[in-house]
């Protein structure tokens, strides 16, 4: 066992865990923090996704204790007291959602997306650091999927945000 010590939304957080224990495990099933969800548990579907230090990740990929001193912040910590974050209130507005369990990552991977985006950092994959059309939305947020096909909404509340 090893103990690390994170703040997670903002809350002091210490705890001892094995160093196989993943960050969504360790954030679901040690801390309560259930926002983000566990859905391939590889990498490939992006429900898991989180903030680190405001980096987007996927916690099913990463080891808990190499977060140790970081901040984590999850879908539970992007509200402002009763105000829900500007894209929390978007996708509501645009249905950018249908069963609603890809949302947290979805969300929480457009916060960082955005800011991406707003620092000029190109695309992975198309290189591209221009405007945000509907195009560039949809390639940086190619991993986060949506199995209702909810994406049209995605794209638009997004784009709403994106201004
Ligand atoms: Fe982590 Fe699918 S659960 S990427």
């Amino acid at each position: 066992m090893t103990e690390i010590r994170m703040r997670v939304n903002g809350a002091a957080e210490s705890l001892d865990v094995e160093p196989w224990v993943s960050l969504l495990d360790a954030l679901r099933d040690r801390l309560g923090v259930t926002g983000p969800k566990k859905g391939c548990d590889q990498g490939a579907c992006g429900a898991c996704t989180v903030l680190a230090d405001g980096v987007r990740i996927n916690a099913c990929l990463a080891l808990a204790v190499q977060y140790d001193g970081k901040e984590i912040t999850t879908i539970e910590g992007l509200a402002t007291g009763d105000d829900l974050h500007p894209l929390q209130a978007a996708f509501i507005r645009h249905d950018g959602l249908q069963c609603g369990y890809c949302t947290p990552g979805q969300i929480c991977s457009a916060v960082a997306m955005l800011a991406e985006h707003r620092a000029g950092m190109p695309s992975a994959v198309t290189e591209r650091s221009g405007e945000l059309d509907e195009a560039e939305i949809r390639e940086r947020m190619s991993g986060n999927l949506c199995r209702c096909g909810a994406y049209n909404g995605i794209v638009d509340a997004i784009k709403d945000v994106a201004g």
